[in-house]
């Protein structure tokens, strides 16, 4: 036998007991972001390497490690997005949206690529609902943000999460606390991983990333960023937090969560999942100021955050199943033609229905239409098409009732049945 072949490591097939739900979760979001006035976008999965290294940072694990990148035939270093928002960005500047409002709040759905060690709700390949927001630099345009996400994740029924926040202040604030930052860990230098070792000098927030108990103890005592904010960033996180308890949204003040990516200003979430294992942040995003303009674009504010979807979808309860099939059950070839005019204006009218194109027995027919969850059966046969009259079972109730056999005239029954007007 042929050797079979199989998905990479970290990649996965997402099958149908399971994409129902991402369908539900994707469409809820859909639902959710429209209420709150954004806008759909599909990007490119393939970018220029250089627009994530200049975004998220040379020295980030993401941009250091893990990105899938390649020189593809015509000789540039191309890479699978690891995030969206510096897709986002680009696309941004690239169509010169800054005088439109409406679409200046944007979200897309699609896959990320990272090569992260795979583990429970760690995927090389996993799916984000992106949104981002550009032009408005009030901490009102953050507040709403998180009072969207939050809307969802309760319209999603998550029964227990935690938002995390922090501010990072800005490029004034950033420079004397990460100043104060290395000056702390150079007398640690012996305590630290040697990737944090690099990092000190290179990029010292990046250690408060490191997972390692021995950084993770030394940090107990580091300068916090907190304590250099800048009175407008003060000022701002302040005016955020005011705005949350406004919308009753509570949240946990981290002066420790940094965020793995080089580009957020000020404000900074993370939503927790607690008790769901290591990978429990379930969203995370923040004000990024400077971006815009450090890609090439005019001086523009913007915030954003992104859903993992991988780790929310096992954590969201199972939807209640919409609408039930009807299944046509069909005996002999002149019911199978009379069934299929019947499928033809049940479908044209919005019903879904099933046959069981084996075409064996009543019973077997039968049992598929209970496989299926059938709400009604219509059953034709030799006798029902003598007579002119289908025979319409409940499925549930057992009950069976007859039928003009003619579509036009018998659908009024069938959609009164099913609840329908
Ligand atoms: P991030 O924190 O790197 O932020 O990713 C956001 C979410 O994506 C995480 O909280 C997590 O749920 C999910 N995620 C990340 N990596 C993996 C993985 N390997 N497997 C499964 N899920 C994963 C960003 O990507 C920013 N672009 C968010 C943002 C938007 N900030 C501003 N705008």
């Amino acid at each position: 036998m042929a050797a079979r072949i199989q998905t990479i490591r970290g990649f996965r097939d997402i099958l149908p007991e399971e994409a129902h739900k991402w369908w539900y979760v994707e469409s809820t979001a859909r639902e959710i972001l429209g209420l709150f006035g954004f806008k759909e976008v599909r990007l490119p999965i393939l970018e220029q390497t250089a627009l994530f290294a200049r975004s998220i940072g040379e020295t980030t694990d993401i941009v250091e490690k893990e990105m899938y990148s390649f020189v593809d035939k015509g000789g540039d270093s191309l890479s699978l997005r690891p995030e969206a928002t510096a897709g986002m960005v680009r696309m941004f500047i690239q169509h010169s949206l800054y005088h439109q409002p409406l679409t200046a709040k944007l979200f897309t759905i699609g896959p990320m690529f990272r090569r992260e060690r795979p583990q429970k709700g760690r995927y090389r390949q996993f799916y984000q609902i992106d949104v981002e927001m550009f032009g408005f630099a009030h901490a009102l345009a953050d507040a709403e943000l998180i009072h969207m996400l939050d809307t969802l994740l309760k319209r999603l029924k998550i029964p227990v999460y935690e938002l995390h926040l922090n501010s990072l202040g800005c490029r004034k604030c950033r420079e004397p606390f990460k100043e104060a930052l290395k000056t702390f860990l150079k007398d640690k230098h012996e305590q630290l991983c040697p990737d944090c070792r690099r990092r000190r000098t290179l990029n010292p927030l990046r250690v408060f990333d490191c997972k390692k108990e021995q950084c993770k103890a030394v940090l107990k005592d580091a300068p916090l960023i907190t304590d250099y904010l800048c009175e407008e960033c003060k000022a701002h996180f302040l005016q955020l937090k005011g705005y949350l308890e406004e919308l009753k949204i509570s949240y946990v003040l981290n002066p420790y969560l940094v965020r793995g990516l080089d580009y957020y200003t000020r404000t900074i979430f993370e939503v927790i999942i607690p008790g769901i294992g290591a990978q429990s942040a379930v969203a995370g995003g923040g004000r990024y100021d400077n971006l815009v303009e450090m890609l090439g674009g005019r001086p523009t504010p913007a915030t954003g955050f992104a859903i993992g979807m991988d780790r929310l979808l096992p954590c969201v309860p199972e939807p209640e199943e919409k609408q039930r099939p009807l299944f046509l059950a069909l005996l002999g070839e002149e019911a199978v033609k009379v069934g299929l005019r019947w499928a033809k204006v049940l479908r044209a009218n919005g019903i879904w229905t099933e046959i069981d194109y084996r075409l064996g027995s009543l019973k077997s027919q039968l049992n598929r239409a209970n496989h299926l969850k059938a709400l009604l059966a219509l059953i034709i046969g030799e006798d029902e098409i003598k007579k002119d009259r289908a025979i319409l079972r409940n499925m549930d109730t057992k009950e069976q009732i007859e039928v003009p056999l003619n579509p036009e005239e018998g659908l009024a029954i069938v959609k009164q049945q099913l609840g329908r007007k």
